[in-house]
């Protein structure tokens, strides 16, 4: 037993077997994920050993259009050839470029919904292990959420209920459409100043759990929260994932060790050096090309609408 096993032991969900407990988190390449380049970023990720590997935040209105299954299932075949599974985030398209809860008509929701429905249809057809709707990070569906940006008077904003209700409407269509042996991945920000707490993301969750949702992914609004603001959520009793700078080993060993999470998610720590996790399994810490947090060739080139690499470790 090496000090590093914790991130080693494997987890079954729904039959998909994780080979460790280390996720490879959605972030956005800005490379076509279903062109060479792309596929060749993702193929890297999953051969440095990382257990899940969930690919970027991809809008809902693509799929079926510009990301066809023949395109997808490359990508899925790329990431699975290298033994890791393999899922995708659903980001909430704006229609017609209404994108603030206030803005969007019923027909508009329905349609939301619809196109995740549909999104999740062409991702089983790829050969997807599972599905990600992208509720967090102050974006479109976490906003219905936040009583900060969502002021509607009807059944999808006032009260938690009604704050809670596009959530969970996403994770059943979205289940109804991958049944029984497809992950369902949800991303949520624990707690939002002014938009909501703590308790209320809690009975969400407990809500996405019972609509369908196997694996919580709990993440901070800010990249240098800690990871362990997932720790609350697992008491709901499916998989939860921790995510926050865990590139530094101490911080996902504890997380592991002191039960706060299940799985800990490293994420400009593989822009770094995607054999982080190999690595690691063998012992050569020392030459694990560091993540220094700088933000340069990650954050920068992710606004400035480059594709995304390491700055300080171009490979
Ligand atoms: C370049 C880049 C793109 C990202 N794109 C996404 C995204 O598509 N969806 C998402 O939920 N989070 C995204 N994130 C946030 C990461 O998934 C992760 O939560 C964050 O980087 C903190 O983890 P870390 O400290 O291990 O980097 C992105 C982060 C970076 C650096």
């Amino acid at each position: 037993m090496s000090e590093y096993s914790p991130l080693f032991q494997p987890l079954v969900i729904r039959g998909r077997k994780l080979r460790n407990r280390i996720v490879c988190p959605p972030m956005v390449t800005n490379r076509n994920i279903v062109g060479k380049d792309g596929i060749e970023w993702y193929r890297r990720i999953a051969r440095g050993g990382a257990g899940l590997v969930i690919v970027e935040a991809t809008r809902t209105s693509r799929f079926g259009r510009e990301l066809k299954v023949d395109g997808l299932r490359r990508l899925v075949e790329a990431v699975k050839g290298e033994g890791a599974v393999v899922a995708i985030q659903l980001f909430m398209s704006p229609v017609d470029g209404r994108d603030s809860p206030d803005s969007l008509t019923r027909e508009d929701i329905s349609l939301s919904v619809e196109r995740f429905r549909r999104a999740a249809v062409v991702c089983r057809e790829a050969g997807f292990d599972g599905v990600e709707p992208h509720g967090a990070h102050g974006f479109l569906l976490n906003r219905f959420f936040s009583r900060r940006t969502n002021h509607r008077r009807d059944a999808y904003g006032g009260d938690l209920e009604g704050r809670m209700r596009l959530g969970t409407e996403v994770v059943r269509a979205v289940r109804s459409e991958v049944g029984g042996d497809m992950l369902v991945l949800y991303r949520h920000t624990p707690e939002e100043p002014g938009g909501y707490t703590l308790d209320e993301s809690l009975e969400f969750a407990g809500r996405l759990v019972d609509a369908g949702v196997d694996i919580l992914d709990i993440s901070p609004s800010s990249r240098d929260a800690p990871g362990d603001l997932a720790e609350p959520f697992r008491s709901l009793g499916v998989p939860v994932i921790a995510v926050g700078m865990m590139s530094v080993h101490e911080r996902a060993l504890e997380a592991l060790r002191e039960g706060r999470a299940d799985l800990v998610a490293v994420g400009r720590g593989l822009i770094a050096d995607p054999f982080w996790p190999l690595k690691t399994m063998e012992g050569r810490l020392d030459e694990i090309a560091r993540c220094r947090y700088c933000d340069e060739g990650c954050f920068g080139n992710l606004r400035a609408g480059r594709p995304i690499e390491c700055v300080q470790h171009r490979c």
